[in-house]
This record gives structure tokens, C-alpha cells and sequence, in this order.
């Protein structure tokens, strides 16, 4: 992930980390600026997924994903750039889970050089943004998450050095790429499943762009959108996009009648928790209605927990809502294997991808 990345850091220097990342990809402001750069690539998506009619949606949502993070990223357009990107991420991803032996063949070895590969692209792109502002005389010239990072100044004065910028960019990417693919896929899988469901959500999201007389939605309209929001929650506490968590035991404790040692290495199996009948009632049924009543403390962690807790969740909650919305007011799909097989690794899925028949209302 690199030494600098939020996701290995810890204690003051985590936080201070946390807060910069947090403020370019979290927070309204933030979010409002990315509504509006996200929408013209996904209504365009949409229009020529209607002219496919037959795709794997897993495939042609990761296609969309990738641009759109490679623009609010690193202003970086569809071409063979992005193309590296998506081949050295799936490189870097097949690795993060494997055992780690460092030799040519082993996937952690090839992981290690994608990763390699991926610094050096984006070191480039750092590189021409700093000359850009050199000669423009102005600080940040394309307001993406970069130029963010790069601005960015903590209490103390100190602005985060090049190689922490690099280590960020990289794990961001890892850590909203395959997320909001999968949890996008997942989307339009149960609402394909479920009829009635697309039908509410069509409604409210009508008389939305009705409101809107067509215009693209900002955060305060996706707020609004109160049975919209209930989908997004019930997709991905459905998909289970992430299984579980670590968490390394830092002080003895006992929990239900066993002793876990200082410095033990524990799972919090989500997945587990989040399809539990104790906790939700018909958990394996796509119910968007169960969010009328918020879930009980410790039973939904989709997004982890405590100072760990998802840098992405606000943004990836808003871009499922936005997809949600154009899909519903303007297309119709079905899926073409029903019944396909599901696979669980290296993430819950069905076996083809998701394929389905994709048009105009
Ligand atoms: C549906 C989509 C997503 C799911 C289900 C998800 C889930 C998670 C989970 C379970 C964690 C671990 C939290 C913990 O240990 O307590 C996590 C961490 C993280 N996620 Fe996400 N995530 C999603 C989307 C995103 C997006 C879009 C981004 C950013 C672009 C992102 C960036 C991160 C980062 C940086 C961390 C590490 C935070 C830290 O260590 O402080 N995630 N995510």
C-alpha cells in the first residue's frame, strides 16, 4: 500500500492523514464538487450501455468506475493511461491477499511490481502538475484530489511531502475502485431481482427530475431522496463488499467467556453479522424498508468502525444514490442468468458477471 498510506499509518500521524483525505473525498463540500464531475460520464455510460443491449454489468460499471476515479483523481481522461491503470490495479489486488513470498511468479512478487509501476505513472502526472503551477503561477490547476492532497496544510503549516501524496493516491484508488464496482453491480442485480423495489425507487426518483426539470442532482437533492438512500443502505449491507476486518488486541480482554491475549490478531466477520437473523430479520431478502428503523448498535459495520472507519463511506454512499437516480428515471434491464452461480472469492459475486439486457424506458 506504501508506507505513507492512510490504511498503514497510525496513532497522530494517521489522524493527521485522516483529516487531509477525509476533507478532499468526504466531507459536502467535497462531495458536491464530485457530484457534479461524476454525472456527465455516467449519463453518457448509461446511453451506450442502452446501445450494447446485452453486457456483463460487473464488466462495463468497472469501465465507468476507473474513469471516473481517474478524473477526480488525477484529471486523467479515458486513453491508454487509464487502460495501464485498470490491468496494474487488478495486478495490485490479486496480491493483497496472497501469502507474501517475494519471487518471480508468486502473486505477491507481480503485485509488488504493479505497484511499482502504478507509482512511477502517477509520479509522472504529480511531476506535470508541479510544473504547471510553476509556470501558471497559481497554486493547484485542475481542483482534483491530487492537486487536494498536494495543497493541503495541517495545523502545524506542513503540507504532506510528494511520496506521502503518491502512497495516498495509490491506496484511495484501491480502496474505492473494486468497492463501488462491486457494490454498483450489486445494485443493479437485486433491483432486477426485485421489481417492486425498482418501481418505488422509479417514483421518487421521477418526481426528482421533474423537480430538477432534468438538471443533474447536487448532495442536498440526493438527501432528499429518503427511499433512494434506504436502497443504497439495504445494497450494500446485501453485497457485502467488504467481509471482514482486522484488528490487532491491544489490552486483554474476555468476550462472551474467552480470554483474548494482548497483541492476538482478531477477524470481525461482517458478513457474518450483516446476513445474522439475530440481527436482521429475512437477512438474505433485498428489503429497503428495514432502514425505516436504523440498524442496532454493532450490527452493521459495512463501513468498519471507530477512528478506521471507511475514508470513503460518505462518497460511496452519494455515488450509488446518483447512479441509482439516472438508472431509474431513464432504463429498464433484466438479468440474462437469473440463476446464475454466486462465487466468494476473492469477493461475493454471481458467476457471469452480472450479465444482463440493457435499454431505454
Ligand atoms: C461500498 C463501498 C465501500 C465499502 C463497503 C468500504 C468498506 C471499508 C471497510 C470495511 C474498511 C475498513 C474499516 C475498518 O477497519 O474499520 C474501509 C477502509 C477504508 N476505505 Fe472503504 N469502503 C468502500 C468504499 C470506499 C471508497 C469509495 C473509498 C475512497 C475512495 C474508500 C477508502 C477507504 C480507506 C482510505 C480506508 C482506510 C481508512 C483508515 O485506515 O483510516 N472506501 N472501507
Amino acid at each position: 500500500m506504501g508506507r505513507n498510506s492512510l490504511v498503514v499509518v497510525h496513532g497522530q500521524a494517521h489522524e493527521r492523514l485522516r483529516s487531509f483525505v477525509s476533507n478532499s473525498i468526504n466531507r459536502p463540500d467535497a462531495l458536491q464538487l464530485i457530484a457534479a464531475c461524476v454525472q456527465p460520464r455516467l449519463v453518457s455510460a448509461l446511453h451506450s450501455w442502452a446501445q450494447l443491449g446485452k453486457f456483463k454489468a460487473y464488466k462495463e460499471i468497472k469501465k465507468l468506475t476507473l474513469q471516473n476515479i481517474g478524473k477526480l483523481f488525477a484529471s486523467l481522461e479515458p486513453g491508454p493511461i487509464l487502460d495501464s491503470l485498470d490491468k496494474l490495479y487488478d495486478g495490485m489486488l490479486k496480491g493483497i491477499r496472497a501469502y507474501p513470498l517475494n519471487f518471480p511468479g508468486t502473486a505477491s512478487h507481480h503485485a509488488i511490481q504493479c505497484r511499482k509501476k502504478l507509482e512511477a505513472i502517477f509520479r509522472v502526472e504529480l511531476e506535470k502538475k508541479k510544473k504547471e503551477e510553476e509556470q501558471s503561477n497559481r497554486v493547484g490547476t485542475t481542483n482534483d484530489l491530487m492537486d487536494g492532497l498536494m495543497q493541503m496544510i495541517d495545523e502545524e503549516g506542513n503540507q504532506l511531502s510528494d511520496q506521502e501524496v503518491l502512497d495516498n493516491i495509490i491506496s484511495l484508488i484501491i480502496g474505492g475502485y473494486e468497492s463501488t464496482t462491486l457494490a454498483s453491480m450489486w445494485a443493479i442485480y437485486y433491483l432486477a431481482k426485485y421489481p417492486d423495489v425498482l418501481g418505488k425507487l422509479r417514483e421518487e426518483n421521477l418526481a426528482m427530475w421533474k423537480k430538477k426539470k432534468g438538471d443533474f442532482i447536487t448532495i442536498e437533492d440526493v438527501s432528499e431522496l429518503k427511499y433512494t438512500n434506504k436502497v443504497v443502505e439495504e445494497t450494500i449491507r446485501s453485497a457485502n463488499v467488504s467481509g471482514f476486518i482486522f484488528r490487532l488486541v491491544t489490552k486483554e480482554v474476555e468476550y462472551k467467556g474467552y480470554r483474548i491475549p494482548k497483541n492476538w490478531k482478531v477477524i470481525i466477520w461482517l458478513r457474518y453479522l450483516h446476513t445474522n437473523t439475530e440481527n436482521f430479520e429475512d437477512p438474505l431478502c433485498f428489503n429497503p424498508e428495514r432502514w425505516n428503523v436504523p440498524a442496532r448498535p454493532g450490527t452493521y459495520l459495512v463501513f468498519g468502525g471507530g477512528p478506521r472507519i471507511c475514508a470513503g463511506n460518505m462518497l460511496a454512499r452519494m455515488q450509488l444514490a446518483i447512479l441509482l437516480h439516472h438508472l431509474s428515471v431513464g432504463y429498464k434491464w433484466e438479468l440474462l442468468n437469473p440463476d446464475a452461480k454466486m462465487i466468494y472469492l476473492p469477493n461475493p459475486a454471481p458467476a457471469d458477471g452480472a450479465e444482463i439486457a440493457f435499454s431505454k424506458i
